[in-house]
């Protein structure tokens, strides 16, 4: 039996595309029914409680448990569940089955294996509310404006001008996922910085948030994401890496409302059709997580649970509510408006961000023919 007394808690959500249904758009039912009999099981013994969800075709393992961040049990155990899916999307012959598992021995840890995963161990406050988001066709770097907006931006949190406890900031852990190095730049003081690297989108994201202060790095933990360059891991495109993200809401944290309220803005992120296209982030239930037109837009779901000794009461479904229908309007018009950009930029990706090109193949084709310009 798990005991939480006096305990650190870690949750941890790990996330893979091991098949589609039909296509990139959906998880079939079966496979998120093979993930819960392998997280069941383990509850006790690995894990206090689990919730199994999906955002279009990727199936999110969120699960709370006291062995710490980067655990080799708890990764087995989402490998395993993995596994299982896969055995399952195999005989259904769904699309891309076991697309996200890239070796077959698991090694200790699902990072770099392809697997996605954000976790955070934290202090349990009396009262621990906590989002937690999951998307399809996009990539990490989705979250760069909205967690700016949450603990950064005054216009979107009141707190950070009301509330005495969060009038000092945030530090933010910025990735850059290409050449592998990370950097923390505090918020306000350093913010122009920050929004330098961030609003690059293609080679930064925001890996975790804290809270300014001298407190132990699990009082203090904002929020996490989840960085893994799965196309890169992979050397070879094998979908884009559909990110996930954890975030502490109240009691000197951003409130609920104030995590949520970026997302009534879709910004354009990169990901949609191939992993090629720019598109906007429409913020969905659960029940509408299913990516269809032209592969997206983009979606993005957010669960909302309580904390209580580890286990997760809920979860709530935030975007299911009326007051985001106007995000899902816009999302649509801007769909609408990109889209009729075709294959030109800025709907298309620039060419390193492509996950399918023909490019390489046409310059050698047209090689003897291309000519010199004259001054
Ligand atoms: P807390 O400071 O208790 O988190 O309350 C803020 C709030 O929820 C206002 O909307
Ligand atoms: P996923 O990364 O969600 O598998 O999507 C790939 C794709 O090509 C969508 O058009
Ligand atoms: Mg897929
Ligand atoms: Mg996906």
């Amino acid at each position: 039996m798990v005991s939480v007394a006096e305990e650190k808690v870690t949750v941890s959500v790990i996330k893979a595309d091991v098949g589609g249904f039909p296509g990139h758009s959906e998880v079939h039912p079966d496979l998120l029914e093979a993930c819960e009999g392998v997280l069941e099981d383990a509850v006790d013994e690995v894990i206090i409680d689990y919730y199994v969800t999906r955002c279009g075709d990727d199936i999110d393992l969120i699960m709370t448990h006291t062995r710490g961040e980067d655990d080799e049990k708890v990764h087995e155990l989402a490998w395993n569940a993995f596994q299982e899916a896969t055995k399952v999307a195999e005989d259904l012959k769904l699309y891309g089955a076991g697309q996200d598992l890239l070796s077959d021995a698991f090694s200790g840890n699902v990072r770099g294996l392809g697997p996605g995963a954000a976790e955070m161990e934290l202090v349990e406050r009396p009262s621990e509310p906590i989002i937690v988001f999951c998307c399809d066709k996009t990539e990490p770097s989705a979250f760069n404006l909205p967690l700016f907006r949450i603990f950064a931006d005054p216009n979107n949190t009141a707190g950070l001008v009301l509330d005495p406890s969060m009038h000092d900031g945030f530090e933010f852990e910025v990735h850059d996922v290409i050449d592998q190095k990370k950097v923390i730049l505090k918020c306000p003081e350093e913010m122009y910085d920050l929004l330098a690297l961030i609003g690059q989108t293609q080679r930064y994201a925001i890996k975790r948030v804290y809270k300014k202060g001298d407190g132990d790095e699990a009082e203090r933990i904002a929020a996490v994401t989840s960085t893994e360059r799965l196309n890169l891991i992979a050397g070879e495109y094998v979908g884009k890496d559909d990110p996930v993200a954890i975030v502490r809401c109240q009691s000197g944290f951003p409130a609920v409302g104030e995590v949520l309220e970026p997302f009534t803005f879709p910004h354009l992120v990169a990901g949609w059709m191939r992993g090629s296209h720019n598109g906007p982030l429409m913020p969905v239930s659960e029940e509408e997580a299913h990516p269809t037109r032209f592969d997206g837009p983009p979606r993005i779901i957010a669960l909302g649970f309580q904390l209580r000794n580890g286990e997760l009461v809920g979860p709530q479904d935030l975007f299911a509510d009326p007051a985001f229908d106007r995000a899902r309007e816009i999302a649509n018009e801007v769909a609408d408006y990109i889209r009729r950009h075709g294959p030109f930029q800025p709907h298309l990706l620039s060419e390193e961000e492509l996950e399918y090109t023909t490019l390489p193949d046409v310059l050698k084709k047209l090689e003897d023919r291309f000519e010199d310009l004259e001054e």
